[in-house]
């Protein structure tokens, strides 16, 4: 069985981060969004990848993830040259699947129970798809699945009276059939070729198409906030280890992670935090709920529930739940803040 992860798409919605970097390559709890489904992947026995991006942010990929060896993959980089929907990004991956069934993962999605149960499943039972189902309060900006009698009789695409409380979640298992759907089907009001239809259309047609409701944490990254929520729920499940530098003046609570050459001085580190590799923290509080990105550094300032990409700077003052950017900086005086702030920027923040 092979992987295909969806990473194609503009993703304007997560400006103004994605100007400069993909919306799958940002960093949650210290590692880009995509990492963390292809680490599911891997854990379901699936090795071979293919990951579909947009031309203009392959380069960006390729520099990140290389070819998977330090995720136990391998991975084959397939461009789309235009976001023309979902179904239109599995058919881009049609050379590389081949003759194969195959799972498709949204990249933009974190599923806290990973793609073991869905994997399973599909090779237990042999379905044409299986699609993964988890039920939430507002459907309306999800596909949503009706199950009657316990099989799935139909799939619609953000509908605006959800028909069941039953939204698609990013993964979904299938033959190669699922080719043959994707070019048959039209495209959606969104003007979009929509995997949620060649579902729909393989019902129709007779294909055995099976729901797999998951109930852990599932989480889309398609708004800022939604980098922060990711990033606390991420967080929560890190233990303390500490390989870079902590002097006696500094004190570590709870899941502190702090990464080799990372240095602590004379500061409060309250976990969960991630403190990337070759960061500075000094005469700092930071946590709970902090990823510190890889040579940032963080001088005189109390942080909170936030993310500080690579390189970033924050000297002096308090953020609580801001986005900073890669080579951004923040100056405080005595001020506090709530920041998105792009790569490059500098702010200045004063009472
Ligand atoms: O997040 C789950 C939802 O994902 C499902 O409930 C919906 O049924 C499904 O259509 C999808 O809806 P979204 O509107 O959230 O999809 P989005 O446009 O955000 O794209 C999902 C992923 O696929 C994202 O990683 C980008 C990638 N993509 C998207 C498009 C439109 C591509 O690779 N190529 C594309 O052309």
């Amino acid at each position: 069985m092979k992987a295909v992860v969806l990473c194609g798409g503009g993703g304007t919605r997560v400006r103004p981060f994605t100007y400069t970097l993909a919306k799958h390559l940002l960093p949650v709890a210290g590692r880009p969004v995509v990492a963390f489904a292809l680490e599911a992947i891997r854990e379901a026995g699936i090795a071979d990848v293919g990951i579909v991006v947009s031309p203009s942010v392959e380069g960006q990929f390729r520099d990140l993830l290389g070819d998977g060896e330090r995720f136990g993959i391998e991975i084959t980089y397939i461009v789309q040259p235009e976001p023309k929907g979902l179904a239109h990004a599995v058919l881009c991956a049609e050379g590389f699947v081949g003759d194969d069934p195959f799972l498709v993962y949204l990249g933009d999605n974190l599923l806290q129970g990973g793609v073991t149960g869905v994997v399973e499943l599909f090779r237990s039972q042999g379905p044409a798809a299986v699609v993964t189902l988890r039920r939430v309060e507002d459907p309306r900006r999800f596909g949503v699945a009706v199950i009657e009698g316990g099989r799935l009789v139909r799939l619609v695409e953000k509908p605006k009276e959800p028909p069941s409380d039953l939204a698609i979640v990013g993964a979904y298992a299938f033959t190669p059939v699922v080719f043959q759907a994707a070019r048959e089907v039209k495209p959606s009001f969104r003007g979009e070729l929509e995997l949620t239809d060649c579902l729909q259309w393989l019902i129709d047609h007779g294909y055995p198409v099976l729901p797999y409701e998951v109930d852990g944490w599932w989480q889309d990254v398609g708004r800022p906030e939604d980098l922060l929520v990711a990033n606390r729920r991420l967080l929560a499940g890190i233990a303390l280890r500490v390989e870079g530098e902590v002097d006696a003046g500094s004190t570590l609570e709870g899941p502190v992670v702090i990464e080799p050459g990372a240095r602590v001085i004379g500061s409060r580190l309250v976990g969960p935090v991630v403190v990337g590799p070759g960061a500075v923290v000094e005469g700092s509080a930071v946590g709970p709920d902090v990823a510190v990105g890889a040579h940032a550094e963080v001088r005189g300032a109390e942080v909170e529930d936030s993310i500080l990409m690579d390189e970033a700077r924050v000297e002096g003052g308090t953020l609580r739940q801001s986005v900073v950017g890669r080579r951004a900086r923040v100056r405080g005086r005595n001020a506090e803040a709530q920041l998105w702030l792009g790569d490059e920027s500098s702010v200045e923040i004063a009472p």
